[in-house]
Order: structure tokens, then C-alpha cells, then sequence
């Protein structure tokens, strides 16, 4: 007699958590041979068992477990609408093109309008300004925090001026009482682009959940991951609708996947010059892209959703080990620190060599290579500087001569969950190791 499907699920999960006992096994770190990576991702048994068993289903397209992921992040963030996209990418343009919205009125995004941002930092935060029309405006950064100066943000604005797009950089928050104040009083969309900032504090409250919509990165560098992935979170419905639209198509019809008639017009509404009663499913008040992901991703990423507050209280306490570690060189480099309220829950421990260290950050990011220390630059250092971006149209505020610092000497460690103390103090050893043949 063949056996029943759900005795045969049982067995394949079971042999797959053993599986990945035995493929995964911690293996011991070996000084130098062992790659002390800047970021990766960190699972056990949970997160396969649980792809498998979305493969099993093949439902394959968003469903049970993307549903589930959506409302947990949600509840994590303490927001009324969460929505997966296909990655932080796909969910800054899906945050930034429903500020386009018809179903905001006046209050809408339009071609030509100005939005304020940052030229160090990642390009997908700025791409979804320009692929909309609209003109990014670049002021300058704070060393130490990396985020936006507020002084030249508040100088910036212009009687153009309909938005502030920015990343918190590497976690760490930007001053949310100033920047909100002046969103408030300049009547300004404030997006918040979280990629790096999952599970980070400002007095209190979650990022994310300051602004008018935000965007998260389920990437594997990121704070959890399920592959590619991302999402955007609002509390406002109407925001939320047109980012399902932009998402999904462009579509008017807001029925989850497998539903039918939610709207209850199905068949009997009037849209655009479309005859009455023209099929909801197909009619769309967007131009829309399709951004959804696959239920396989969401269902890594409902366990992963799990261990955010053990991976976030790890990243915090890498970050601490790397401030004792680095304290003795406070000469030789600028350090890193939390804006004034925030608790992040650090993406990366980001160091600027100084100017008269006696040597050069891509020397050290060689010799760390060498030694088998991954590293990585702040992204695109100057974005203004990279070939796509010469000749866009734009405006700059001041000369962004931090923006510049950072391109040339400013690099970033990992604070990854799966990075250990051993590690940590076998990079510093590094480190030692350099500064002494830079010496006298
Ligand atoms: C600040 C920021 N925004 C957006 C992204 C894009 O995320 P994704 O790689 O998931 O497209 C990244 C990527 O690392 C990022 O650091």
C-alpha cells in the first residue's frame, strides 16, 4: 500500500533536517585559512525544513507562507500593512512609486518635483527618484553616524521640495526628532529606507515606523534573509494599496492570491473607458511592474522572522566588541558611533581612515584581504562619481566633502550574527599587525 502524503512530508523534512546537520556542521576556525566574512547568511535546520515543505506544497507563487511573513513583520514593526516584494531594491521603487499614486490626490509625486537624499550610500535608494522623473537633491553626510547632516537638509529645501528619501546608514538611525520635525512643518513625504535597519531603535521605536512608508532587504548580507526578498511596510491604506498595485502589475483588484470578488463589484464596476462590468481582475489604474516573490523565499523567510531579536542583540554586541577592539587607534581612525536616541542594530562597525593615519584604507582592505578579512566600501562612496550617474540631472547642496572622505578612505567590517569574538580578536591581531610596519 503507497503511503499517505503527509507521512511522506514527515519523512523528507525529517531527512532533510538531517541533512543539513551533517552538510552544515560548525566546522572550527582556523586563523587565516577560515574567511572572517562581512556578512552571510546564518540558518539551522529550521529555515530547509521549511523550504522544502513550501516545495512540497508547489504552490509556488506568494501564498501560505508569504501571508504568514506579512503579518509577523508586521506585528514586528507594529504597523498595519507589510508587503513582500522580490527584493530592498523592488521595494524602494514600490515605496517610492506609490507616492505617484492617483489615490493620494494633490499630494501626489509628480515629474520635476525635488527629493532630498544622499550621495553616499547604496544606488537603489536614489534609483526610483530618477526612473520617476523627479530631481534628486544631494546634501552632505556626518562622519561617524553616516547619515545626512541635518543642517544642510534643512537648507536644501526649495519651494520643489516634496520628499526626503534616505537610508538609515548601516543601521544607524538619522536624527528622526529634527527630520520629522521638519517633514511636518515643510509638509514632506518622509520615505525610510530600512534595508540595513531591521529590528534598529530611535527613542524607542522601531525604524520603519517613522516615516510615511519603508523598505526592508531580506538579502543574504542583510539582518535576515530569504535569498533575494524585500519589503515595504505602511500604516497608510491607501499608500498600501497602491504599493500592492505597483507590484502587482498595475492592477486595481487587491485580491490576495487565489481570492476572488473581495471588492464585491467583480463584474459590475465602470473603470477608465472600459465597458461596465469589464472583469476587476484585469483592469489597472498603474503602470505597474511585477515585483511579488515566490512563497519558497517567504517560507525561509517566516524562520529567519523568528531569530531577528537574537541576530539584532548579536549584531549589537559585535559592534561592541569592534569599539573595544579599535578604542587604542582612535588616532588613526574614525570611529563609528549611534546617533543621539538610537540603539541600532548595526549592519556593519564602518571605520574612516584619518587623512594623517600614514596610510592608505585600500592599503589596509588589501592587507586584511590578504589575511583572508573581508571588507567592504560604503557602497557606492560618491554615488556622483559612478559612470550612470555623471550626467543626471540634479542638485547638489555644498560639495559633499564627507561624501568624498568616505568614498576615498572609509571601509566597513562585518557584525553578522555568524561572526565570532574569535574572529573578532584575530582581525584586530591583524590590524596590529599592519600598523606596525607603518610605524616610525
Ligand atoms: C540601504 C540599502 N538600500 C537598498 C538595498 C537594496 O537591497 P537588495 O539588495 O535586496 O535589492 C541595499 C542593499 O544592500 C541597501 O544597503
Amino acid at each position: 500500500m503507497s503511503k499517505d502524503p503527509s507521512q511522506l512530508r514527515n519523512e523528507i523534512l525529517n531527512l532533510v533536517k538531517e541533512y543539513q546537520s551533517v552538510k552544515f556542521a560548525k566546522k572550527p576556525f582556523v586563523p587565516g585559512e577560515t574567511p572572517v566574512r562581512y556578512a552571510g547568511r546564518v540558518f539551522d535546520e529550521k529555515e530547509m525544513m521549511s523550504l522544502v515543505d513550501s516545495c512540497l506544497d508547489f504552490w509556488l507563487t506568494a501564498g501560505r507562507f508569504a501571508e504568514e511573513f506579512e503579518s509577523e513583520l508586521a506585528a514586528f514593526l507594529d504597523l498595519e500593512y507589510a508587503m513582500l516584494v522580490n527584493s530592498g531594491s523592488s521595494a524602494n521603487l514600490c515605496a517610492f512609486t506609490a507616492m505617484t499614486s492617483h489615490l493620494l490626490g494633490d499630494k501626489r509625486l509628480k515629474p520635476g518635483d525635488e527629493v532630498i537624499s544622499v550621495a553616499a550610500g547604496f544606488p537603489t535608494t536614489v534609483n526610483p527618484i530618477i526612473q520617476n522623473g523627479m530631481i534628486p537633491v544631494f546634501v552632505d553626510v556626518d562622519l561617524g553616524t553616516y547619515n545626512v547632516n541635518v543642517d544642510q537638509l534643512q537648507k536644501a529645501i526649495g519651494p520643489k521640495t516634496k520628499a526626503i528619501f534616505l537610508a538609515h546608514t548601516l543601521g544607524n538611525p538619522y536624527n528622526l526628532d529634527a527630520i520629522m520635525k521638519i517633514v511636518k512643518e515643510k509638509d514632506l513625504w518622509l520615505i525610510e529606507d530600512c534595508c540595513d535597519a531591521l529590528g534598529s531603535m530611535y527613542d524607542g521605536k522601531k525604524l520603519g515606523t517613522f516615516g510615511h512608508v519603508a523598505s526592508f532587504s531580506f538579502y543574504p548580507a542583510h539582518h535576515i534573509t530569504m535569498g533575494e526578498g524585500g519589503a515595504v511596510a505602511t500604516n497608510d491604506e491607501l499608500i498600501a494599496r497602491a504599493v500592492k498595485s505597483f507590484r502587482d502589475w498595475g492592477r486595481d483588484c487587491y485580491c490576495n492570491g487565489g481570492e476572488n470578488n473581495t471588492c464585491g463589484k467583480r463584474f459590475t464596476g465602470k473603470y477608465g473607458d472600459l465597458p461596465v462590468g469589464y472583469d476587476h481582475k484585469y483592469v489597472y489604474s498603474h503602470i505597474g511592474y511585477n515585483l511579488k516573490v515566490t512563497d519558497m523565499q517567504a517560507a525561509i523567510g517566516v524562520e529567519q522572522l523568528k531569530k531577528l531579536p537574537e541576530f539584532c542583540a548579536k549584531r549589537r554586541n559585535n559592534f561592541k566588541l569592534w569599539a573595544e577592539c579599535f578604542k587604542k587607534w582612535e588616532d588613526k581612525f574614525i570611529l563609528p558611533f549611534a546617533t543621539e536616541k538610537g540603539d541600532p542594530a548595526w549592519f556593519a562597525y564602518p571605520v574612516t581612515v584619518k587623512e594623517n593615519a600614514g596610510f592608505s584604507r585600500t592599503g589596509l582592505t588589501n592587507f586584511l584581504d590578504m589575511n583572508k578579512i573581508e571588507t567592504r566600501n560604503l557602497f557606492a562612496g560618491n554615488m556622483l562619481k559612478q559612470p550612470a550617474y555623471l550626467d543626471i540631472q540634479k542638485r547638489v547642496v555644498s560639495n559633499l566633502v564627507n561624501t568624498d572622505l568616505i568614498m576615498n578612505n572609509t571601509f566597513f567590517l562585518g557584525t553578522f550574527p555568524g561572526l565570532t569574538e574569535e574572529q573578532i580578536k584575530y582581525t584586530g591581531d591583524v590590524i596590529e599587525k599592519f600598523l606596525a610596519t607603518k610605524q616610525g
